[in-house]
């Protein structure tokens, strides 16, 4: 696992190149993690990038397929990398490296738990101790009739109030074979919208 480094490097001075945008890439368990490896691909033209993933998404996405450079932080590294007082504690360290939070997709389960507050794994840690001045955006993604439950109504709602943005979910024959509302969006369509939306600030002159 390589280290995370500090918030501080995250300056650019004088006569030095802009840094580019520190883009927190996360998936969960969807089957719509198929195509994370593609919007890890994008966003590395772009930004640099460091991946999170939960436990059940690793169904869906193969590491191996990740552009070079991109680091993916499991659950386990988040134990692996902590053996004593003093030492860095994962999620808080992603946490403080990222200018951007991008979550895509979003499970139904990871939607309900940060709409709720919990904090059980990497992906949700990281999310409890956002910095709501940064930007954080979802991509659910489900079968439409985890969609159509009216908890996912309350769900959205809820993490709207927090500020996540979120990219909708879009209208199309699933996976599975049902047709509805639940797909995650294009991946193209994720990347420009976060693109379009990044504003540098004064520290991070990239654009
Ligand atoms: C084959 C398969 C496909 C799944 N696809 C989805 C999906 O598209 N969206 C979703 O919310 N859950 C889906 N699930 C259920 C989630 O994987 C499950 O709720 C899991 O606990 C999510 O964990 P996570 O939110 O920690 O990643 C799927 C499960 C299986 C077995």
């Amino acid at each position: 696992m390589a280290k995370v480094e500090s918030s501080s490097d995250n300056v650019m001075h004088d006569h030095e190149q802009p840094v580019k945008p520190r883009i927190l890439l996360a998936a969960s368990g969807s089957v719509a993690a198929i195509k994370f490896e593609s919007l890890c691909r994008s966003f590395s033209e772009w930004a640099e990038v460091r991946a999170v993933s939960t436990k059940s998404s690793l169904h869906f996405l193969d590491e191996a397929s990740l552009p070079r450079g991109v680091t993916l932080y499991t659950d386990d590294d988040e134990w692996s990398s902590w053996k004593k007082i003093g030492d860095g504690v994962l999620h808080i360290e992603l946490r403080k490296w990222a200018d951007i939070m991008v979550i895509a997709p979003l499970s139904a389960n990871t939607l309900a738990k940060i709409a709720g507050g919990l904090c059980d794994n990497l992906l949700t840690c990281i999310v409890r101790a956002w910095d709501y001045s940064k930007p954080l955006y979802v991509a659910p993604a489900m079968n439409t009739f985890m969609w159509n439950n009216p908890l996912t109504k309350r769900h959205l709602e809820a993490i709207g109030e927090l500020g996540i943005t979120l990219i909708p979910s879009i209208t199309k024959r699933l996976a599975c074979g049902d047709y509805g509302n639940g797909a995650m969006a294009e991946p193209s369509v994720i990347y420009t919208t976060v693109r379009l939306a990044y504003k540098p600030s004064p520290v991070n002159g990239s654009g």
